[in-house]
């Protein structure tokens, strides 16, 4: 039910932490399920030099950030504003349907902290 994308992400997810001073800080609860992620941007010269998450959430939510982060590192901003919830769940090689609520998790809390960091950069 799971692929093996999912699988691996899950059990060994990459950029798992924190960013201290980040430049862009964002958080999205889901209204599903209550789960919890949060997002930390290093941002030079409009590109993401790096990503953090903490995800207080299921094993898909979790893959979920995992494969965002690797996709938007090296990314600009706007790249990384155009990456849409269904993107994340295709590069994951797709998510059961119950689960799909876990990959918008990903992205929203991204968008949040990319706002956050034009927010306070404006
Ligand atoms: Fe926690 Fe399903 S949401 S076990
Ligand atoms: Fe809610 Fe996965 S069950 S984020």
């Amino acid at each position: 039910m799971y692929s093996d994308k999912v699988i691996d992400h899950f059990t060994n997810p990459r950029n798992v932490g924190e960013i201290e001073n980040a430049d862009g800080v964002g958080e999205k609860v889901s209204s599903s399920c209550g789960d919890r992620m949060k997002v930390f941007l290093k941002v030079e010269n409009d590109i993401i030099e790096d990503v953090k998450f903490q995800t207080y959430g299921c094993g898909a939510a979790i893959a979920s950030s995992s494969m965002m982060s690797e996709l938007v590192i090296g990314k600009t901003l706007q790249q990384a504003l155009d990456l849409t919830n269904d993107q994340v769940a295709d590069a994951l090689g797709g998510l059961p349907a119950p689960k799909l609520h876990c990959s918008n998790l990903a992205a929203d809390a991204l968008h949040e902290a990319i706002k956050n960091y034009q927010e306070t950069n404006a």
